[in-house]
C-alpha cells in the first residue's frame, strides 16, 4: 500500500463513498433546492457548475482534507517560486511567468527560476514577437520576391502544435481578413501536401516550432516545406525570407539553416504542452494580432492569480482537480469526456488529451515507486451538438458512466440556432443527471396508447439510469481572455492532481521508447536486411 492510499484522508473518502453509494443525483436535487446555485464557483469569467457531480457537501469537505494532507497549497507556492517541480528533468515549470503581466503591461510578480529573474527575458521575447508580427501583418516584412506574406504555416507537433492550432481556430478573424494560419503536425505527407496545395511560395511564411528541434516528424516536414519553396525559387537565400523558428535549441535551428536572428527563443522551464504562451504562440500573434495574444495571456494570468491566491475551497482549478480525483479514484470512473458546445473549440479535446494524459499518465510516483491507484483518466470527446448524434447514446445508456465536462461559451446571439445550441447543452447535462425511470417511461408510453406485451417489451430500452456525473463550464463569451483563462484552468487542474497523486506532471518519458524503435525501424526500411526486423517490415521493404 502506498502512503496515499493508506492515509486517513484517503480512507475517509473510501468509507464515505460506500455510505453515499445508493444516493441518486435526482434525490440530491430534490432534497436541496439551492444545490445548483450553491455548488458553483466563478473565477476569471469562468463559472463552474458542479452540482451534477455525484457528491455531497461532506464529500467536498473530505476531498479538501485530502488536498490539505497532500500539501497542495505548498505545491502551488512551489510552482510560483520557480522551484524544481519537474524533478526527473531537473527543471522548474514556470509557464505562469509567460503571462505574468498586469493591466499596465508590466510584470506583476518578480518571478525567478532557481533565483534567476525571468521577466526581463520574457518581455524581450514578447517585444520581438510584437515587432515581427506587426511587420508581417503590416506588409513591411516581405518574402524573397518582395510579395507580402498572406499565409503562415506552423510546422510542429504535440505542444508545438495543439495549443496554437486550438487558439487560432477558436478566435479566427472573419475569413478574408488578415493572415491565414495553417498547421502541419503529421509526418503523413497528406497533411503538408494538402496545405501546400492551396498556397503560393512567394506569400507563405513557415514557422518551424520545436522546443528541442530534434523531433523527427517536425524536421521531416520542415525539410519537405523547404524543398517545396526551393522548387519555386531555386535559391537558398529564399529560405531566410520564408522560414523562422521557435525553439530553445538555437544551434540545431542554425544547423537546419535558420539563422539565429530568425529564431524566437524560449526556455527549458517551459514544458512543450505548456508552451503556447511563449514564442510558440507566434502563429497566434501573426494570425490574430499581438493585442489578441496579450489578451489571451491576460486571461490566463487572471486564472493564475486566482489559483495562487484563492483558498483551496474557493479555488477553481483545485476544485476541478478534486472532482476528477473523486470520479477516478473513488467512483472508479476511468475516463473523462469533454464536450465543448462550440464548433470553433473543436481542437479543445485534442489539446486536453495531451495536457492530461501526457502530464499525468504515470504509473510511478515521484520517488519511483509503483502507484496503487489510478492516475490520469482517458480523456476523449468532440464538439456538441454533433457528439449527441454520435457517442451520446453510450453516455446515457452504456453500462459504464463516463463523467463529462460540458463547456459552453455564450455568444450574445439570440437566433434560433443559438438557442438550440445552448438548450442542447443544458438538456444533455440534465438528462445525464436525472435519467428516466421505468415508471416515467410507462406513463409516457401508456399515454401514447401502448399496452400489454408491446408496452412491457418497450420499457427497458427507454429507461435512462441517470446519476451520471457532469460539470458545466460556462463562459460569458469566447474571447482571447476567457479562452486564456479556460486553458490555464485545466493546466492548473492537472498540476493539482499530480500533487495529490504524488506523480511528476512535467516529464513524458513514456513517449521515448516508440521514438527509439521507430528510428531503428526506419533505418531498417532504408538500409540492408536486418534479421531482427519484424516480418511485416521486411514485406514493406520488399514492396518499396
Ligand atoms: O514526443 C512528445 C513531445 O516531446 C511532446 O511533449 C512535445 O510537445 C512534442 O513532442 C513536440 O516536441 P518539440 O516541441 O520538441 O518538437
Amino acid at each position: 500500500m502506498s502512503a496515499l492510499t493508506e492515509s486517513p484522508a484517503w480512507r475517509a473518502l473510501q468509507a464515505h463513498r460506500r455510505e453515499i453509494d445508493a444516493l441518486h443525483l435526482r434525490e440530491l436535487f430534490a432534497q436541496d433546492a439551492g444545490r445548483g446555485q450553491r455548488l458553483s464557483l466563478e473565477a476569471a469569467d469562468i463559472r463552474l457548475d458542479y452540482s451534477r457531480q455525484r457528491l455531497t457537501d461532506r464529500s467536498l469537505d473530505l476531498l479538501l482534507d485530502l488536498a490539505r494532507s497532500r500539501q497542495v497549497e505548498a505545491g502551488i507556492a512551489a510552482m510560483f517560486a520557480g522551484d524544481t517541480i519537474n524533478p526527473t528533468e531537473n527543471r522548474a515549470a514556470l509557464h505562469v511567468a509567460l503571462r505574468n503581466f498586469g493591466a499596465d503591461g508590466r510584470p506583476e510578480w518578480p518571478l525567478a527560476v532557481q533565483g534567476r529573474p525571468v521577466m526581463d527575458d520574457i518581455a524581450a521575447v514578447l517585444a520581438r514577437l510584437q515587432a515581427f508580427s506587426e511587420a508581417v501583418r503590416g506588409g513591411r516584412w516581405r518574402g524573397y520576391s518582395e510579395r507580402p506574406i498572406r499565409d503562415v504555416v506552423n510546422i510542429g507537433i504535440g505542444g508545438s502544435d495543439l495549443g496554437p492550432r486550438l487558439v487560432c481556430e477558436a478566435l479566427a478573424p472573419p475569413a478574408g481578413s488578415g493572415l491565414r494560419a495553417h498547421f502541419v503536425a503529421n509526418v503523413d505527407p497528406d497533411e503538408l501536401d494538402r496545405v501546400l496545395a492551396g498556397l503560393k511560395p512567394a506569400s507563405t511564411l513557415f514557422i518551424v516550432t520545436s522546443k528541442t528541434f530534434t523531433t523527427a516528424e517536425t524536421l521531416a516536414n520542415a525539410r519537405a516545406a523547404r524543398a517545396w519553396l526551393l522548387e519555386s525559387f531555386g535559391d537558398e537565400q529564399a529560405v531566410a525570407r520564408h522560414f523562422v523558428a521557435v525553439t530553445t535549441n538555437l544551434d540545431a535551428a542554425a544547423t537546419f539553416g535558420i539563422p539565429t536572428e530568425s529564431c524566437f527563443g524560449f526556455w527549458d522551464w517551459v514544458g512543450g504542452r505548456y508552451s503556447l504562451w511563449s514564442a510558440v504562440g507566434l502563429s497566434i500573434a501573426l494570425a490574430l494580432g499581438m493585442d489578441a495574444f496579450r489578451e489571451l495571456l491576460a486571461g490566463a494570468h487572471a486564472m493564475d492569480r486566482h489559483f495562487r491566491d484563492a483558498p483551496l475551497a474557493q479555488n477553481l482549478p483545485v476544485l476541478l482537480a478534486l472532482l476528477g480525483i473523486w470520479n477516478v479514484n473513488f467512483l472508479s470512473l476511468p475516463t473523462q469526456v469533454v464536450v465543448p458546445y462550440s464548433q470553433v473549440l473543436r481542437h479543445f479535446p485534442g489539446w486536453l488529451q495531451q495536457l492530461e494524459m501526457e502530464s499525468n499518465g504515470k504509473a510511478v510516483d515521484r520517488d519511483g515507486n509503483p502507484v496503487d491507484y489510478a492516475t490520469a483518466p482517458v480523456v476523449w470527446g468532440d464538439v456538441g451538438t454533433n457528439a449527441q448524434h454520435a457517442f451520446f447514446q453510450l453516455l446515457h445508456q452504456g453500462p459504464q458512466p463516463q463523467p463529462v465536462d460540458f463547456i459552453l461559451p455564450l455568444s450574445g446571439r439570440h437566433d434560433e440556432r443559438e438557442r438550440q445550441r445552448v438548450a442542447n447543452c443544458l438538456a444533455q447535462a440534465e438528462a445525464l443527471m436525472r435519467g428516466k425511470t421505468a415508471g416515467e417511461v410507462r406513463a409516457e408510453l401508456t399515454a401514447r396508447g401502448l399496452a400489454g406485451v408491446e408496452l412491457e417489451t418497450a420499457i427497458p430500452h427507454r429507461v435512462f439510469p441517470g446519476n451520471r456525473p457532469s460539470s458545466l463550464l460556462l463562459m460569458p463569451e469566447l474571447s482571447p481572455a476567457t479562452l486564456g483563462a479556460l486553458l490555464a484552468l485545466y493546466e492548473h487542474k492537472v498540476y493539482v492532481q499530480s500533487l495529490v497523486w504524488n506523480i511528476c506532471a512535467f516529464d513524458q518519458w513514456g513517449v521515448e521508447l516508440g521514438k527509439q524503435l521507430a528510428g531503428r525501424m526506419q533505418a531498417g526500411l532504408d538500409g540492408p536486411a536486418d534479421a531482427d526486423l519484424p516480418a511485416l517490415l521486411e514485406r514493406l521493404r520488399a514492396a518499396g
